[in-house]
């Protein structure tokens, strides 16, 4: 079966080939990095003119790469929430008139089980496990009994990890998006010069809080001489990451132990973290868990992950009409 995926539900219009019998035959992202970044985060008007621009063009490249027309394939897979509003819809819309036209079975997909199923493209998934889902707006552990089954077992009570790396870096004058120049410049940073604060840690529940980590890092940095040096900047990085990556490996193996499942994963734009990754191997292993890490192009936004997500639903026979609607909210756990 080959699928079509089509994902624009923020900055990076998307569009993949999934074949069922070869994996995916491919994925290509137009960025809209650099129209953003003068603003220091995505413009959602600017988001979705970009995408109406960008998105059919890419559709017939790939199509026209991959030597296939549109009757050559068994469906269409779209996001069709959570997101931009008006960004989804340029997606969603262009996602029905493709199927439509070639009268194939159309399926709207929830951005975050893409997210999470893109870890199926790395390696075949050991099931149940206990999912962290950790992107730009996002930050929740997921317990995942089986494909297509997902229950929420806590998140973020403000803020998301993808948002707290990035607020952060803008106070350090680092350019969006700001998560890999974080791990960038962690990467030089020297371990103690500062310390910042572990919010909830001795909270039972499993929740997160990153709002304060910003205003904690807005203190020291406005007390540091102008301009930052590198070493300075290189050293806050460090101490922040510590403190994402404390609170999120925390709470993935709480909620792991409490699942007793034998297998964790990750995934969203913030599962490209090194230091997240090798956190979690390592304690992973030392609980002798299954994990394997998403392979870094499918961590932040894609559409080799929608359809590989459209694949699973229409394998299982699952259809969505023309009046599909976009949604900007809604948990995954509710969603059919
Ligand atoms: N290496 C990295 N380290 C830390 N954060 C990273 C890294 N790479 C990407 N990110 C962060 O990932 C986020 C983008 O992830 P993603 O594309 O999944 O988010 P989104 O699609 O905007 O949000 P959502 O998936 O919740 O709708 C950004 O906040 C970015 O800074
Ligand atoms: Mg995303």
């Amino acid at each position: 079966m080959k699928v079509l995926g089509i994902e624009t539900s923020c900055d990076d219009t998307s569009v993949a080939l999934y074949d069922s019998d070869s994996g995916v035959a491919e994925n290509l992202v137009s960025s809209q990095v650099d129209l953003h970044d003068h603003f220091g985060g995505v413009v959602p008007e600017l988001a979705s003119r970009a995408h109406l621009v960008n998105l059919l063009p890419l559709v017939d490249y790939l199509l026209e790469r991959q030597k296939v027309t549109l009757k050559d394939l068994d469906g269409v897979a779209v996001t069709a929430g959570p997101g931009l509003i008006g960004a989804l819809l340029v997606g969603l819309s262009t996602g029905k008139a493709l199927a439509a036209a070639a009268d194939l079975p159309l399926v709207g997909i929830h951005h975050i089980e893409g997210h999470i199923l893109a870890n199926a493209l790395t390696s075949d998934l050991v099931l149940p496990a206990v999912v962290l889902v950790v992107s730009g707006g996002h930050t929740e552990v997921v317990y995942m009994p089986e494909v297509g089954r997902y229950e929420l077992l806590g998140g973020t009570l403000d803020d998301a990890a993808g948002e707290a790396f990035d607020k952060t870096a803008k106070l350090l004058g680092l350019p969006y998006p700001g998560g890999p120049q974080i791990d960038r410049m962690a990467k030089k940073g020297i371990p103690g010069r500062f310390k910042f604060p572990r919010p909830l840690k001795n909270d039972p529940r499993i929740v997160f809080s990153f709002s304060g980590l910003k205003t904690a890092v807005r203190v020291v940095v406005d007390d540091l001489p102008r301009p930052l040096s590198d070493q300075t900047v290189a050293d806050v990085s460090y101490e922040l990451q510590e403190a994402i990556v404390d609170s999120l490996c925390h709470r993935l193996f709480q909620a792991a132990r409490r699942k007793h499942v034998p297998a964790v994963y990750l995934a969203g734009g913030v599962s490209a973290n090194g230091r997240l990754r090798a956190r979690v191997a390592e304690e992973a292993m030392r609980l002798n868990l299954h994990f394997r890490p998403p392979e870094p192009v499918y961590c932040t936004d894609n559409a080799a992950m929608i359809a590989y997500a459209g694949w699973c639903h229409l394998d299982a026979g699952r259809r969505d009409s023309l009046d599909l609607d976009s949604f900007p909210r809604k948990p995954l756990s509710s969603w059919r």
